[in-house]
């Protein structure tokens, strides 16, 4: 668990659920839930708030969490003309009366992303949302604004982030002012995970500990100071990413791994 600037605690490894829709989405979530994990991550833009909710609610009524154990992240999107109503809607399609962290998904025009912002404290103050934050922000500079021109900093900044695209110079700097970074792609997303799930020196590190590819590079995320949320529609896959607290990458593992950045991202957005 990460204590976030907010005054909330949220758990550092969860499920991601972009392209999961319908009865995958929910399966793949409740699967999720019922592995451990606690925290799911959704946005308005991936249009599965409805699954993860149904999902939740069926968890819940299983006896496998209660709704305070879990920790819900959506996000809103920049040109949204109705933010205040964008949030009554994710809570309403979550069929929360609260939700844990919600993000200002990407950059859009700077009123737009103002007017959202604004929004989100709002909810905030109104007791919709806990915790508030930022996606797809790299630069210091234009995350510095939300800290210093707001009443509430964000408490999480969810950027693609994985071995090849490292946002460690950035994890450095907002740490120091009370803010975590989430990585999206952890595995390097669609397209490109054979690059990380098949990079022999991951491979290499798997087989010493017995452990997958795949849960080396949670491990290394976890262990860099990082919040992961791999995203997965295939329930072993599900339960093999949550299956990581039984063993620590070295000091030169990780030193190792660290050595993979690139630095380039895959997405310019
Ligand atoms: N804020 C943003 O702008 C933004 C952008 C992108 C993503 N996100 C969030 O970040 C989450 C993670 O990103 P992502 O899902 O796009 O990419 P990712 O987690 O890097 O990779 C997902 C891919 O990895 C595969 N995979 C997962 N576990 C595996 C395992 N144990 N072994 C082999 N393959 C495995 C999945 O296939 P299977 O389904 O077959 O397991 C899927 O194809 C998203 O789901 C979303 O919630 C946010």
């Amino acid at each position: 668990m990460k204590k976030l600037n907010s005054g909330y605690e949220m758990p550092v490894l969860g499920l991601g659920t972009w392209t999961l829709t319908g009865q995958t989405c929910e399966d793949a979530v409740y699967a999720a839930l019922k592995s451990g994990y606690r925290l799911i991550d959704t946005a308005k833009y991936y249009g599965n708030e409805k699954e993860v909710g149904s999902a939740i609610a069926r968890a819940i009524k299983d006896g496998i969490c209660t709704r305070e154990e879990i920790f819900v992240t959506t996000k809103l999107v920049p040109w949204s003309r109705s933010p205040n109503a964008d949030i009554d809607d994710s809570l309403q399609k979550l069929g929360l009366s609260y939700i844990d962290l919600v993000l200002l998904h990407q950059h859009g025009s700077d009123s737009g992303d103002d007017a959202v912002y604004l929004a989100m404290i709002r909810a905030a103050k109104d007791g919709k949302i806990r915790s508030i934050g930022i996606s797809n922000f790299y630069p210091e500079k234009n995350v510095s604004h939300f800290i210093n021109d707001f009443e509430i900093p964000p408490a999480v900044i969810q950027n693609e982030n994985h071995l090849k695209y490292q946002n460690n110079s950035l994890r450095d700097w907002a740490a120091k002012k009370g803010i975590y970074i989430e990585s999206y792609y952890p595995f390097g997303g669609r397209g490109h995970t054979a690059e990380h799930l098949k990079n022999p020196q991951v491979l290499e590190i798997a087989k010493k500990h017995n452990k997958t590819a795949a849960q080396i590079i949670v491990r290394w995320h976890l262990q860099a100071g990082y919040i992961a949320i791999p995203g997965s529609r295939n329930l072993s896959h599900i339960a093999e990413n949550f299956d990581v607290w039984d063993f620590q990458l070295t000091d030169s593992e990780m030193k190792e791994l660290t050595k993979l950045n690139t630095g380039k991202r895959y997405e310019n957005w």
